[in-house]
């Protein structure tokens, strides 16, 4: 008997998919098909895949061709089962030709001439309709952003505002983009969403225009400094049936979310304490201190160890207390924070001006979890217990600037095809609430004076 196999994501099945199915079963007697999880086509960069496992399983299924089905969920898997199958023949579309030339070693390769004209990219785009981006800033951050859009399937930037149109042009110049202009109607014109990466204290104003003007919007962290601005704008996005996303990076990285679904899953036990350090050495002068911009540590960095703690902890704290470290202008250059829960304690150490170790340690009753710097990029943890033989380590694909994923959420809450909520309404405003406390002169602080040194 001639055993086949084949591997795809099968997603939105098409007949791309019918026909290479047909033919790979033709090669031989009997077909196994692996169909790849979410977890690992995420990890092999490829997102925003429409249809769950179970349905896509269905549809390879209810063709009739396949004799066995498997799941597909780890790098290495191909040659696994090959092996175990005892397989004749390993096939793919000829959109993989040569890719999987070393197979040969252990079976024949055959590349499948690929269907013209149809792919799950193809229908994910007509399906769904491409989501025209408009960027309202062009600083480092939006840099950044912009070549992360290509690895992300169903959206398209179109065009930059700044009111200073000369760094508007250069970074439209800089990413092949037409349009760029210091009038905000010219970008609402050519957008149908907006991401704004535009100062902190500028967030509120642009993000509700950009609202009430119907286009959804991907906000970068701190999303604004207030909470009833937060409450507002999320107002705003619901009576208009409208997305708003608060950009923060970690909360969509695959590492992160599998970090915290181990930790609430009761590995280590009971969550007592939660300590989440990122600092960041910046010159005097430089952005992140820029005081009428409500600039400094906590606004800068304070979102990611807070996303942490929110995320373990809950929102609902007892009490805050902030040690804060201040340059001549009153600007944070490192802040430390103990928040008190009715069970559990957290901290939290940022800074601008001082270089600590920046780790995250959760502790639990049965064990611990330490993601190190860069945690907040999560690309592997690791979970001790006291018998230390039972020790684990995580790996995860952190991919590029890792701007990808967040974008990837953005464009399928558009859509209407997002099961997964990586960060609630609910988060972004007790994150709002935390900043609003922070800023607010009321709040009891320990503030000490300190001189920003050279670095
Ligand atoms: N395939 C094909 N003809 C097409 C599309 C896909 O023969 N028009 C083949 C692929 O080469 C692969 C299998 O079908 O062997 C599963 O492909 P998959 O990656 O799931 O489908 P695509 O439509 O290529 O998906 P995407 O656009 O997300 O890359």
């Amino acid at each position: 008997m001639k055993k086949v196999i084949t591997y795809g994501s099968f997603d939105l099945f098409h007949e791309g998919h019918y026909r290479l199915l047909q033919r790979a079963k033709a090669l031989g007697d009997y077909l196994i098909v692996g169909v790849t999880t979410e977890q690992y086509d995420e990890a092999r960069g490829k997102l925003n895949v429409v249809d769950s496992l179970m349905e896509r399983i269905d549809h390879v299924r209810q063709t009739g061709f396949a004799d066995k089905i498997l799941i597909e969920d780890h790098v290495g898997q191909k040659v696994e089962d090959i092996q175990k199958y005892d397989i004749d023949i390993f096939t793919v579309g000829s959109d993989w030709a040569g890719k999987f030339d070393h197979y040969r070693e252990y079976c024949e390769v055959i590349y499948l001439e690929r269907t013209k004209g149809i792919s799950s990219t193809m229908l994910r785009g007509q399906n769904f309709g491409i989501v025209r981006l408009g960027i309202i800033g062009s600083g480092r951050i939006a840099k950044r952003f912009l070549p992360e859009i290509k690895y992300v399937s169903g959206i398209h930037a179109e065009a930059i505002y700044n009111p200073h149109i000369e760094s508007a042009k250069e970074l439209a110049e800089a990413n092949e983009l037409e349009i760029y202009t210091d009038k905000i109607e010219i970008l609402y014109e050519h957008a149908n969403a907006i991401y704004i990466a535009a100062p902190h204290n500028t967030h509120y104003g642009y993000a509700k225009d950009a609202l009430l003007h119907g286009k959804h919007v991907l906000c970068e962290k701190p999303l604004v400094l207030k909470e009833r601005e937060a409450k507002e704008l999320f107002g705003i996005a619901k009576e208009k049936n409208l997305v708003l996303t608060e950009a923060l990076k970690t909360a969509y990285a695959p590492g992160f979310a599998k970090m915290i679904t181990i930790a609430k899953s009761g590995n280590i036990g009971r969550i007592v304490d939660v300590e989440a350090a990122f600092t960041k050495l910046v010159g005097e002068g430089g952005r992140e201190l820029k005081k009428e911009e409500n600039g400094g540590s906590f606004t800068e960095l304070g979102s990611y160890p807070l996303l942490v703690i929110f995320k373990l902890l809950g929102t609902d704290y007892q009490s805050v207390k902030f040690t804060v470290f201040v340059n001549a202008e009153g600007v944070d250059l490192y802040t430390k924070v103990d928040i008190r829960y009715k069970k559990a304690v957290a901290s939290i150490k940022v800074g601008l001006g001082v270089k600590t170790e920046g780790n995250l340690i959760i502790s639990g009753t049965n064990g611990n979890m330490v993601a190190e710097a860069p945690w907040w990029m999560t690309k592997n943890f690791e979970i001790h217990y006291e018998d230390t033989e039972q020790n684990e380590k995580f790996f995860a694909k952190y991919a590029g600037q890792g701007l990808r994923y967040e974008i990837s959420a953005f464009v399928a809450q558009i859509n209407g095809y997002q099961k997964k909520i990586f960060m609630t309404d609910k988060e972004s405003i007790a994150l709002s609430r935390f900043m609003e406390l922070f800023l607010d002169e009321k709040t009891e602080k320990e503030m000490i004076y300190m001189e920003k040194e050279r670095c």
